[in-house]
């Protein structure tokens, strides 16, 4: 079978001769529908932003807004696509359309449906209230010459989703839940198993295969370095992966869950990954990409390794052989090498608790938003009558690895919290790691970020917070 099903715009449709590495992106201009442009290829630009319909926790359907250049069309079997075209037509424009029209939001138009997408998925999200529009919705969609004033206007004058709203009747149905696939084509192989079992055997067969989860990382590399799989296999449709449960001494999360989808159901009960989430891409970045695939990269600048070593977290690995688990500290071997061994794949995350009462995320990039690191610091403390009982600090940016501060902690654990413990620790973190000069930022400026990292986490985060 090289064909896939899928509904584009309430019409169903078959996808012939699918490939592999086929993205959403270039499967619907070739059908004509043209709305979504390619600007960048890799989920920068939002220009070719689409919707696709999810299960909610409570059985019906969530909107969501993703970049169709990193999304593989096989990955879609059975699910439901929505374009700009499908919101709105010229006679019956859309809300959204309608507003970016009269607020004069549009002008070359090359980025409008990416923004009417965008903006479309904001204004369905169930627990928005009508009165208020989250502005970093639009984070990842870029407009080179309008300017993005009128945007805002635009999207500041939305009100809520009319009674008679098909879209926001659609919310209240099921969603398509993932299919069973199985691509066999003269480009390789594609597989959606539906069960961790059925997964691993298919790993164990195959242990070169590409996992596939978010496709916001591997996606890049389709696009821009015409990387191939000749085995692909989608995990992150898969149950077992999709858990977020609360234990007594901790709180596992699958390493299939979305960061949005992660960010909704903690509601904010992690602090500091709560912290590290709006830093993290764009919203349709994190409306994809996955905690499994983000330790995946094994990438030294990836931005979750700083945050969950300051939690102390475990890495939980599933093979056919059974599960173990790992502690994240000494999951990273060498550059992008880790512990995990052919024929495993990451399950979930375990955060011991209870979290330390006090934590903090540093990202230094050169835009605050949707940006990649330079360096990037996470801590975690723990005091008890003004005495660091505890402290983590992970790093990312500054060696082979993500690693922890581990001569910073010793330095200040069983010490005073004070300025001048803080400032003797933040000389010597600033020396931890071996930082590179590279094109994001000199090896001189990330240890310089380093000691400034410890020292604004003390002066915002415990000045006034902490009763020592
Ligand atoms: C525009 C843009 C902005 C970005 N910004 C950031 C950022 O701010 N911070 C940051 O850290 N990253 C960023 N990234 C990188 C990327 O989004 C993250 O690494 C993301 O977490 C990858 O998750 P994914 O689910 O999309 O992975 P995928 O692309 O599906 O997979 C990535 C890798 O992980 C492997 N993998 C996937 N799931 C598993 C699993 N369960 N077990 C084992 N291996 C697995 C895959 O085989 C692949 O090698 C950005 C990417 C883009 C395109
Ligand atoms: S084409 Fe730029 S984000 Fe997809
Ligand atoms: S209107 Fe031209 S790029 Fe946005």
């Amino acid at each position: 079978m090289d064909s896939i099903s899928l509904t584009v715009n309430g019409v169903p449709r078959e996808a012939q001769d699918v490939r592999p590495h086929t993205t959403l992106l270039n499967w619907l201009r070739d059908q004509g529908l043209t709305g979504c442009k390619e600007g960048c290829a890799e989920g920068e630009c939002g220009a070719c932003a689409v919707l696709l319909a999810r299960p909610t926790e409570d059985g019906g359907t969530r909107l969501d807004s993703v970049n169709a250049c990193l999304v593989l069309l096989p990955a879609l079997e059975g699910q439901e696509v929505v374009t700009a075209e499908g919101l709105g037509a010229p006679g019956a424009l859309h809300p959204v359309q309608r507003e970016l029209a009269y607020r004069g939001g549009s002008q070359c138009g090359y980025c409008t449906p990416g923004f009417v997408v965008s903006m479309a998925a904001e204004y369905y999200r169930e627990d928005r209230p009508a009165e208020e529009f989250d502005i970093h919705a639009l984070s990842g969609n870029l407009c080179r010459c309008t300017g993005y004033r009128p945007i805002q206007d635009a999207a500041l004058a939305l009100g809520g989703p009319a009674e008679e709203d098909a879209f926001a009747a659609r919310r209240e149905q099921a969603a398509p839940i993932p299919q069973a696939t199985r691509l066999h084509t003269p480009d390789g192989e594609f597989y959606r198993p539906t069960t961790l079992a059925e997964a691993l055997d298919l790993l164990a067969a195959n242990p070169a295969a590409r996992l596939l989860a978010g496709g916001t990382d591997w996606g890049v590399e389709v696009n821009i370095r015409h990387a191939r799989a000749g085995v692909t296999i989608a995990v992150d449709g898969l149950p077992e992966l999709r858990t977020l449960t609360w234990n007594p001494d901790s709180v596992e999360i699958g390493a299939g869950l979305n960061l949005s989808e992660i960010e909704r159901r903690l509601a904010g009960q992690v602090p500091l990954l709560e912290e590290w989430f709006p830093l993290f891409a764009s919203r349709l970045i994190r409306n994809s990409a996955t905690l499994g695939g983000n330790l995946g990269t094994a990438s030294p600048i990836g931005d979750s390794p700083p945050v969950l070593l300051a939690l102390d977290a475990r890495v939980v690995l599933a093979s056919t052989g059974g599960e173990r688990e790992v502690p994240l500290a000494g999951y990273f071997t060498g550059y992008r090498q880790t512990l995990r061994r052919q024929g495993e794949l990451i399950r979930a995350v375990r955060i011991p608790l209870p979290l330390a009462p006090v934590s903090g995320f540093y990202k230094i990039a050169k835009r605050r938003f949707d940006d990649i690191s330079s360096v990037a610091v996470g801590i975690a403390l723990d005091l008890g009558g003004g005495v660091v009982r505890s402290v983590r600090i992970g790093l990312g940016g500054v060696a082979a690895t993500p690693l922890r501060a581990l001569a910073t902690e010793e330095a200040l654990t069983g010490q005073p919290w004070n300025e001048r413990t803080v400032r003797e620790a933040a000389r010597i973190l600033r020396g931890e790691g071996t930082p590179l000069d590279d094109h994001r930022a000199s090896a001189a400026y990330r240890a310089a970020m380093l000691e400034q990292t410890l020292l604004k986490f003390y002066f915002e985060k415990t000045a006034q917070e902490v009763t020592v």
